[in-house]
């Protein structure tokens, strides 16, 4: 039907005749002359319908989003009219025959960015036609298409797991689909394909990958989907190092592939206390050139409870953060930050301005400076590098606590303010601790989750200090986003079992859940490890979008709803008996 895509239409076809198929942009009626700008997948080309064209009437009937074939001859415009930000922006096409393939209905949406989330998945079809969203379901098949082809290269195969299956635990809820022939069983949508990659590694498969969907049912956030796509990979003889740099190779092959980007190698490291030391984050964005400083030296011996009291205590922490430039912060602002922060549990946040780095306690404006005295003030000023200009905020309190408020903090300022380098930050995150201890069960949790290997060979070692315990599990993240996470597994039936005592799994429970995979385990099987990377986070920060909404084709909003195709839906009476089930009505 087309002889040419309309994006691929430039100055080397002037004087050729082309033929073009799309979707009418935007139609003008210029003085006599028509103007349609002509989309299709590879761009927008603006053609020209002139009065005494035969094309004429037919153009004159057009309207926005009609489909149609046009046929004409390339010409350049005139210089004073080239638009360089399109590729297509020296030529225009001088129709001579307009055919229209499909009118269309006056489109319910403006198709720009203006476009509410809600309309624009109604009518996600629309939406899709447009320029930036067309691009980012390219980036995102070029991402696929380069992994396949950098991991066919590199050992790996793909194999396929099941969608029906047994509950695997990444911490969320589960997904259940009801059988209808085992009347009152259930089966759980995989949250990962976790149990079935280590099965493949027991199987002898050596190195496999997946590009797997993985469904939980949590709280959905602007870079959290009910179904989402995870590049899964699990290796069989390796250690951290051997994941890792499979990993690594991966990521700066598909960068270079799809975003011409090259990465460092390797890729930089840091502890899970480091980072959180620092950075008040397990996935710090070292793009910002600012990090938490620990000031419990300089005011253990202040006359200050909210200072002394914390820096004096091991399970407590003071944290400085130098905000550069930050001295010009209304009493608003800082009123807003501390309310920001108000949100992560801190029970206030200190401040001192710094107006003059040289006059030392006299150059600064504070409400808690009176407390300090020139030994406090030197410290501090050395430690954080203070300039004049500059804010210091102070949280203190909890360790954890606190540096998680300072790490959200730190982010915000640094949006504020814009002191983002360019580029890219990628990191490992390792050394995390096995558990978490959640106050609400009043049990341990698995940080990763309950199939990670701890540090320590001994299952008496582990259980006899288990909130001490690191495991051997690794994150990866760019830019301030945890685009993976993996571990080597547990290899070893009795450390399975151990661990799953620690979780408060008993041994009945762990039987029903688990016992395919604590057999699974007596038989042979290989010390192995692997990661798992979420795609649509992965194509959201190459295609530069916010959300990974605007990186999936069909997403879903954040009640879990496709407004398209209004799902999920009530199901008929008959549907639920034969599969058993009784709905019990929601009572307001
Ligand atoms: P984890 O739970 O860390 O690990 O998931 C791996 C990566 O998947 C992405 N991700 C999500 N993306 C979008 N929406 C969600 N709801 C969502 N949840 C997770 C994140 C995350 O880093 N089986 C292990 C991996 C392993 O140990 O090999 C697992 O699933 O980018
Ligand atoms: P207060 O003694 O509670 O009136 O607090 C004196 C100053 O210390 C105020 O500026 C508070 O915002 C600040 N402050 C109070 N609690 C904390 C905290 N946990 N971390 C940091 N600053 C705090």
């Amino acid at each position: 039907m087309r002889s040419h895509l309309c994006g691929e239409i430039n100055e080397t076809l002037a004087g050729q005749s082309v033929t073009l198929c799309g979707w009418v942009d935007r139609r003008r009626d210029l003085g006599g002359l028509i103007f349609i700008g002509l989309r299709d997948t590879a761009g927008i080309v603006q053609i020209v319908v002139e009065p005494d064209s035969a094309a004429f009437a037919d153009a004159e009937r057009l309207r926005n989003e009609y489909c149609v074939r046009i046929k004409g001859s390339v010409r350049m415009r005139p210089e004073s009219q080239w638009n360089e930000s399109m590729t297509t922006g020296k030529v225009e096409l001088v129709a001579d025959e307009v055919e229209l393939l499909n009118a269309s209905a006056p489109i319910p949406l403006l198709m720009t960015d203006e476009d509410g989330e809600e309309v624009r998945l109604r009518y996600r079809y629309l939406d899709l036609r447009r320029p930036r969203m067309q691009h980012n379901m390219r980036i995102r098949a070029k991402l696929n298409q380069s992994i396949h082809k950098h991991l066919d290269g590199h050992g790996f195969s793909e194999f396929e797991t099941p969608i029906l299956t047994k509950a695997t635990p990444e911490g969320a809820r589960d997904y259940l689909v009801a059988s209808r022939v085992q009347a009152g069983q259930f089966y759980a949508l995989p949250q990962s394909p976790q149990l079935f990659k280590q099965l493949l590694m027991m199987a002898g498969m050596d190195r496999y990958y997946q590009i797997a969907r993985c469904f939980r049912d949590e709280d959905l956030r602007a870079d959290r989907q009910p179904e989402f796509t995870q590049l899964d990979m699990e290796m069989s003889f390796v250690d951290e190092a051997g994941v890792q740099a499979a990993a690594e190779d991966l990521v700066r092959a598909v960068f270079n592939d799809v975003l011409d980007v090259e990465l460092p190698a390797p890729f930089p490291r840091m502890t899970w206390s480091e980072a959180m030391e620092k950075f008040g984050s397990d996935k710090p964005d070292l793009r910002y050139p600012m990090c938490l400083h620990n000031v419990d030296e300089h005011v253990s011996h202040i006359d200050f409870r909210v200072f002394a009291g914390p820096a004096n205590n091991e399970e407590q922490r003071v944290a400085a953060l130098r905000v550069p430039g930050g001295a010009k912060f209304s009493r608003k602002q800082i009123d807003e930050y501390t309310a920001f922060v108000a949100r992560y549990g801190a029970r206030g946040l200190a401040w001192i301005k710094v107006n003059d780095v040289e006059a030392g306690l006299e150059g600064l404006q504070s409400p808690v400076a009176k407390f300090l005295d020139d030994k406090a003030w030197k410290g501090i000023a050395t430690q954080t590098g203070v300039e004049t200009g500059d804010l210091l905020f102070f949280g203190a309190g909890d360790w954890l606590q606190t540096s998680t408020f300072m790490g959200h903090l730190l982010i915000r300022c640094g949006e504020d303010l814009a002191l983002a380098n360019d580029g890219w930050a990628p990191l490992w995150v390792t050394d995390f601790p096995m558990f978490e201890w959640d106050e609400e069960s009043g049990r341990h949790t698995a940080m990763h989750h309950p199939f990670t290997a701890p540090q320590s060979d001994s299952a008496d070692e582990l259980q006899a200090n288990p909130m001490h315990a690191l495991s051997r599990g690794y994150d990866i993240v760019l830019n301030g986003a945890e685009i993976g996470g993996g571990s080597i597994r547990i290899h070893k039936s009795e450390m399975q079992q151990a661990v799953f005592n620690l979780l408060g799994i008993s041994k009945d429970e762990a039987q029903a859940k688990f016992g395919f995979l604590l057999e699974a385990l007596k038989y042979g099987c290989p010390p192995h490890g692997g990661i798992a990377f979420g795609l649509d986070r992965v194509a959201a920060l190459m295609a530069g979008e916010a959300s990974i909404r605007d990186v999936i084709a069909f997403p879903k909003t954040t009640t879990a709803q496709c407004p398209l195709t209004e799902a999920p839906s009530a199901i008929a009476q008959s549907q639920l008996d034969e599969l058993h089930i009784g709905v019990i009505k929601k009572t307001e």
